[in-house]
């Protein structure tokens, strides 16, 4: 059963928080984005401002914008190509660690972040972990070639449907300048081909489908009071 909006909050700050002591003086770090992360940024802060020295690589204006306001230093891959680790939330992980990732419409450069770290640290509330990944994959694509991408992502057996803003008219608009595609599967029975036939659209930047990082990730599941920890030795073959 899906919990309250307060008890989701909870389970994020346990998760967000937990994330935040992961994080060893010296390291450089990918801040993903989007509310769990939150938690773990505010937590940081007070962790750095006890002393010890972090440096940040933020997956979207939002997260920059909160990381600095925070007092995060901040630093870019083309500084830092090697993280130590990337911590970020999840809208789904199945019992594989397989994940769709992407309602913040920043899957492209999280995704680029997660790669590029050591260890991907995936925070998120009860409710995201999932037997199966099931319904909607955001995929960004280039606005020039958005049509023609959708007739493809038809072609592999979803509903594509251009993400529209709220407080703006007209589709959302990415931090890279790109549409978000909302991608409605009724089924998706190999995640990992899925994620590789959607990459290899012309016009597809990126998909929220995230299959390749099961060996370096661990998944923190918040709950009210305390969280529980997964890691590789956890998947489920
Ligand atoms: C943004 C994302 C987010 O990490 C994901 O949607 C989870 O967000 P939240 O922690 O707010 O539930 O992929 O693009």
């Amino acid at each position: 059963m899906a919990g309250t909006t307060d008890t989701v909050a909870a389970a994020k700050r346990a998760a967000g928080y937990q994330a935040a002591e992961m994080v060893e003086d010296g390291m450089v770090i990918g801040l993903g984005t989007g509310s769990s992360v939150f938690y773990t940024i505010e937590s940081l802060s007070g962790r750095i401002r006890d002393g010890i020295s972090v440096a940040g690589v933020p997956t979207s204006y939002q997260t920059a914008m909160r990381a600095r306001e925070y007092g995060i230093p901040l630093t870019t891959l083309d500084d830092n190509p090697v993280l130590d680790l990337a911590i970020d939330g999840a809208d789904q992980v199945d019992p594989q660690f397989r994940m769709i990732k992407g309602r913040g419409a920043a899957l492209t450069r999280e995704k680029c972040v997660a790669a590029a770290a050591f260890r991907f640290i995936v925070v998120v509330d009860e409710a995201k972990m999932v037997p199966r990944l099931t319904g909607i994959v955001p995929v960004e694509t280039l606005p020039f070639a958005t049509k023609t991408a959708m007739a493809q992502l038809r072609g592999l057996g979803c509903r594509p449907f251009i993400r529209e803003a709220v407080k703006k008219d007209g589709p959302v608009i990415t931090d890279n300048g790109n549409f978000i595609l909302d991608c409605q599967f009724e089924e998706i029975a190999d995640p990992e081909a899925l994620e590789a036939a959607i990459a290899a659209i012309p016009g597809v930047i990126e998909s929220g489908l995230f299959t390749r990082f099961q060996k370096n990730t661990t998944v923190i599941i918040g709950k009210e009071k305390k969280c529980s920890v997964l890691t590789s030795a956890d998947v489920v073959p």
